[in-house]
């Protein structure tokens, strides 16, 4: 494949690459920018950060699960482009020297692009912004210190450069298709294919799972698949829509779905990975589909010129197998308008960057003190994303009480049998399920239930 490509604002063009060449080997064995630096190689430790932009503005993205191709007709800074001409520090640096934020240094060159980025989009949630990046040794405060201080200097000219370069695109990549119909034509003549959205995962089956992929079909320049309407009052998500999109676009309609998103992966990870990869890898432990089985959602799906539409939950057959036919693909889903009942809660080890243990997400419909509708959905309880049938039975048609939640408390068994793993024992999730109904209950009874806010 021939992609071009800016990086560090010059011109590049890399032929003959394999389409599964990460942007992070790249940098660092044929062009020996070696400020980007691998840690983890698996999305997990930012040490490898770098800015990518488009025509959507710039975002910091993980290079180690980054393929080449997803590049094309983009603009890439390093760390080593952050700084200006003649070596002109950016304010991220000069702060972050001032304020003490690196000992060893091996993480600094991550952070500085993920602050640098920040400081570009004007963005002052620095936690939220550096929680895809580790260090070992500084302890974050003198980091945030840096980051604050940096907001007060204005952004340096060479950082808006890239926008302005880009505005002549780039010639047709093959195997990128840039609309749904030429998708859905090869794809079809390519069932075998691999589809690559955002490479969250399929980077780690090459870099971690050392796998050839036989041949890659590269979503991230389809333009029908990025789009996000609303007809009526339905909200309509493209397959190719990135998590930080998606977290927007739910922002004001189901707000406790956002803030569950806000802890999705990190901000390289939301930069990078799609609504559809999350929904088609049928992972039982994907955070989305919990919260989309709950609020009724439609999928979309397209295998040449046929295209059909089910309910969300029925994707899901079992664990590995999802209802998606050799070459047909999910163009998006639909969240149906609705006022907003949703509650979501992730459960996991880490607060942030981490995948869950158990998701539950809850939309209970309550009128004259009766329930009279119950969607519940769970992710890390069974083998696929699945509804809690008996639960929602049990609360139909009774008064939504402490005692109607207690009451539930055999049906969460004929729902779920979950499985003990790292992440949590096949008891603490079935407790955690159970607690996270009460949750519910309680935070619709004006309680407090958000860990951070709770003091004794
Ligand atoms: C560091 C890190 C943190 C993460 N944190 C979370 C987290 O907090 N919560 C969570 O749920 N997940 C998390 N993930 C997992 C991952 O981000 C998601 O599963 C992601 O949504 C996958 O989307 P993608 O676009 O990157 O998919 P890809 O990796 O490109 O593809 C995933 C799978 O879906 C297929 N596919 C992609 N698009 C389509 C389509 N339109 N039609 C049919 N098939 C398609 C691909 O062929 C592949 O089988 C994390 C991953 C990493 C690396
Ligand atoms: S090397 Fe750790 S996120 Fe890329
Ligand atoms: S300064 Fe050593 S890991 Fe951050």
């Amino acid at each position: 494949m021939d992609v071009t490509f800016l990086l560090n604002g010059e011109s590049v063009e890399v032929t003959g690459a394999p389409p599964t060449r990460t942007l992070l080997d790249w940098l660092r064995e044929t062009r020996r920018l070696t400020g980007t630096k691998e840690g983890c190689n698996e999305g997990d430790c930012g040490a490898c950060t770098v800015m990518v932009t488009d025509a959507r503005g710039s975002r910091a993205v993980n290079a180690c699960i980054l393929f080449l191709p997803q590049l094309h007709g983009k603009a890439v800074r390093t760390v080593e482009g952050i700084a200006g001409p003649g070596g002109a520090l950016h304010p991220v640096q000069q702060a972050m020297i001032d304020h003490h934020g690196s000992q060893c240094g091996f993480c600094t060159p991550g952070f500085v692009v993920s602050m640098a980025v920040a400081h570009l989009n004007g963005d002052r949630a620095h936690d939220d912004a550096l929680a895809g990046n580790l260090c070992r040794c500084t302890g974050y405060a003198p980091i945030v210190r840096a980051a604050e201080a940096a907001m007060q200097a204005p952004v340096p000219d060479w950082m808006t450069a890239d926008a302005a370069a880009l505005a002549e695109g780039a010639p047709p990549l093959p195997d990128a298709p840039e609309t749904a119909d030429a998708l859905a034509r090869l794809y079809a003549d390519n069932p075998d294919a691999v589809l690559v959205a955002g490479a969250t995962d399929v980077g780690l089956w090459v870099t971690k799972g050392l796998r050839d992929l036989p041949r890659p079909i590269f979503l991230n320049r389809c333009r029908d698949l990025q789009q996000i309407t609303v007809s009526g009052n339905d909200l309509h998500i493209g397959a190719a829509v990135t998590m930080d999109r998606v977290l927007a676009a739910v922002q004001d309609r189901h707000p406790s779905y956002a803030a569950m998103l806000r802890r999705y992966g990190s901000a390289q990870v939301r930069a990078a990975a799609t609504i559809g990869g999350n929904i088609a890898n049928g992972s039982p432990i994907g955070d989305n589909p919990p919260a989309l089985i709950a609020l009724g959602a439609t999928l979309h799906l397209r295998r040449g010129d046929s295209t059909r539409a089910l309910p969300i939950e029925a994707f899901f057959i079992e664990y590995g197998k999802q209802d998606r036919a050799p070459g047909e693909f999910v163009t998006g889903v639909t969240i149906p308008g609705q006022p907003d009942r949703l509650r979501v809660y992730k459960l996991s080890k880490r607060f942030d960057q981490d995948i869950s243990a158990v998701c539950g997400a809850f939309r209970i419909i309550v009128e004259n003190g009766t329930v009279t509708e119950a969607r519940i959905a769970f992710g890390g309880m069974a083998g696929i994303p699945k509804r809690a049938a008996a639960v929602e039975a049990a609360l139909t048609g009774k008064p939504w009480t402490e005692a109607t939640v207690a009451a539930t408390f055999d049906a969460w068994e004929d729902d779920f049998t979950p499985l003990t793993d790292m992440r949590a024992s096949a008891g603490y999730r079935l407790e955690a399920a159970r607690a996270m109904l009460r949750r519910c209950w309680l935070e619709d009874h004006g309680q407090t239930v958000d860990v951070r806010k709770v003091s004794a």
